[in-house]
């Protein structure tokens, strides 16, 4: 189990005409970063937003701003994500070609190096880039919409990424995204998630935003 865990709001189920606030609230209630899902229906069956709606949450906050590319040929963008002002940029394996090039392009620029990888994709195809890796994004579900339940089958491949990183490079962080709640967030810890990104269970219409991050801290324990 890591020994510090950063939480980060996912924007995709935050309320966008109300944007400003939410990323407010969600400082105020303490939590360590912010999570972009940038889609544009091709790569994931899903369109969301992109470079403006960085761009303003980078004059909206001081939080590091952990953007995730869900795009086809990702490597035409990241310097523009770069500028828009994204501390960590992350691409996905099965959208980008020459990975490792990337990898190393988004860390020349200054910004955290981030690989995403999908439920189907074996970890083998992150293997080779992990030593210049600084973070590794499992997703819990298909990617391209919030709300969906985690694939159990999914944190068995996470306790596998962490003996990876823990042998190859010990200072990526190991992120997960999709279906995590106060119900399950232990299990993905205790697996060896140390970055976790959360949407619906932080943006919904029932709790507020300080309570659902309380709450799911206080379920890590
Ligand atoms: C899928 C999305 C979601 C989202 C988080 O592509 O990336 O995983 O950020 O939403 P929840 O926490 O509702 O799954």
């Amino acid at each position: 189990m890591a020994s510090s865990v950063a939480i980060g709001p996912s924007i995709m189920t935050a309320d966008l005409l109300n944007l400003g606030a939410q990323i407010e609230v969600a400082e105020a209630a303490g939590v360590d970063f912010i999570h972009l899902d940038v889609m544009d229906g091709r790569f994931v069956p899903n369109i969301s937003f992109g470079l403006p709606v960085c761009a303003a949450l980078r004059r909206a906050t001081s939080l590091p701003l952990d953007a995730r590319l869900m795009i086809e040929q990702p490597e035409h963008y990241v310097d523009a994500f770069r500028d828009a002002g994204a501390d960590r940029i992350t691409v996905h394996v099965e959208s980008c070609l020459h990975l490792h090039r990337t990898l190393l392009q988004i860390g020349e620029m200054g910004a955290v190096a981030g690989v995403s990888i999908n439920p189907s994709t074996p970890l083998g195809a992150i293997e080779e880039v992990l030593p210049i890796c600084g973070q590794v994004l499992v997703m819990l579900v298909n990617p391209g919409f919030g709300g969906q339940s985690l694939i159990p089958s999914m944190l068995d491949k996470v306790r596998r990424l962490r003996s990876m990183i823990d042998a190859r490079n010990p200072r990526c962080l190991l992120e997960v995204d999709g279906g995590i709640k106060p119900s399950n967030i232990k299990r993905v810890v205790e697996a060896g998630a140390d970055t976790i990104v959360v949407g619906s269970a932080i943006f919904n219409d029932e709790d507020s935003v300080s309570d659902a991050v309380a709450a799911l801290r206080s379920a890590i324990g």
